[in-house]
């Protein structure tokens, strides 16, 4: 089925918990309602402003939105394959990320418990490269299945054609505009590999006497809950810039001037260092602080909230504000991890 709204709030469909509205949203529950709606209204509606709209938990909404936004609300996971190589799954577009990771985990398989906790949708992991302690989702992604906006045919990217980076894919450069993720194709595994590397994982995964997918994911569950506000609470996007990845040479310039700034190797890219913008943001004392009804999250800088009722210019101007201070003291540019609309 295809739901069409006119006028339609957003207010639900934005983790900013932002009130404002779009002239037209489309959900769409399987491809084929999505081809039947498109070969009738696709001309008209392609022909205007248009977007795509996952679980608006990675969005910023700044405005009512003048044209027609699509939303997948198509739901399903299974397995397509078993084999001693991996097992690959397939999940839909419309998917809540962490149920797949829940049930990934629940079902013993291996590649994707880091992610877990995310706010996102499964079209949205392959589009942002979704990644925490340790892991991207690139890592797991076999291949992206999608509609051609232009054909109204369908088609199988496969991952390593993605150019996946750092909160990059093909889907926010190249085939931006030109596709319509319908589901996503993940290559896991029955055997144990446990990455626990990053900051406090070990502890906490310690903590639980055993190490599988599920304590893996309680644990990570766990730190995330301790530092990331729940949206349902206060609206929020998770991280809100990126942190940059700089030449090497200025980033060890710096750290001669902050020796305490957290700094990181690059997977493939040994020229590079990434630093870490919340560090940045923190040490400008701008944690816990606020410009109008937008404010900075007090356990984790990285983070800007919507104190109740902000639009959202509240925020880009607090965000631009922020830019502005990091730009002035550390001489680095920081750019928004969020899709601004
Ligand atoms: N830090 C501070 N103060 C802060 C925030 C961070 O000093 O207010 C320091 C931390 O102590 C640490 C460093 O900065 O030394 C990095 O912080 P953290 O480990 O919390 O991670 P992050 O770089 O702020 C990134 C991702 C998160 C992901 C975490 C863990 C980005 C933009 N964000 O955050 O992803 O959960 O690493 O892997 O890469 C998201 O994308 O929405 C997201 C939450």
């Amino acid at each position: 089925m295809v739901r069409k709204q006119h006028n339609a709030s957003l207010k639900g469909y934005n983790s900013f918990g932002i009130d404002t509205t779009a002239d037209l949203l489309v959900e769409w529950e399987s491809v084929a309602d999505l081809v039947e709606f498109l070969h009738t209204e696709g001309k008209a509606l392609f022909g205007g402003q248009w977007d795509i709209l996952g679980s608006g938990c990675n969005t910023l909404l700044t405005g009512p939105y003048r044209g027609t936004l699509l939303h997948s609300v198509a739901k399903g996971i299974s397995i397509v394959s078993d084999t001693p190589e991996g097992v690959l799954i397939r999940a839909e577009a419309g998917h809540t990320w962490d149920d797949v990771v829940a049930w990934s985990c629940a079902q013993g398989l291996w590649g994707i418990e880091n992610l877990s906790a995310i706010p996102s949708s499964v079209g949205a992991s392959a589009v942002q490269n979704i990644g925490a302690y340790g892991v991207e989702a690139k890592d797991c992604i076999e291949s992206v299945e999608v509609l051609h906006v232009d054909t109204l045919t369908v088609g199988l990217i496969k991952g390593s054609d993605c150019a996946f980076g750092y909160r990059e894919s093909i889907f926010k450069s190249a085939l931006k505009g030109k596709v319509i993720i319908t589901a996503v194709n993940y290559l896991l595994s029955r055997t144990p590999a446990p990455k626990l590397g990053y900051g406090s994982l070990q502890e906490e995964v310690a903590k639980l006497g055993e190490i599988t997918p599920q304590a893996i994911r309680q644990a990570i569950t766990t730190i995330r809950n301790g530092k990331l506000p729940d949206p349902e609470v206060v609206g929020n996007a998770g991280s809100f810039f990126k942190n940059p990845i700089l030449p090497r040479t200025q980033v060890e310039a710096l750290k001669a001037e902050h020796p305490t700034m957290p700094i990181y190797e690059v997977e493939g890219r040994p020229e590079c260092l990434k630093i870490a913008t919340g560090w940045m943001i923190d040490s400008l004392g701008w944690k816990g602080r606020s410009l109008g009804r937008a404010g900075v999250h007090d356990k984790q800088a990285l983070v800007l909230v919507n104190l109740g009722g902000a639009e959202g210019c509240e925020v880009v101007a607090l965000a631009e504000r922020i830019c502005k201070e990091v730009k002035n003291k550390f001489g680095v540019d920081i750019s928004p991890e969020v899709n601004i609309l």
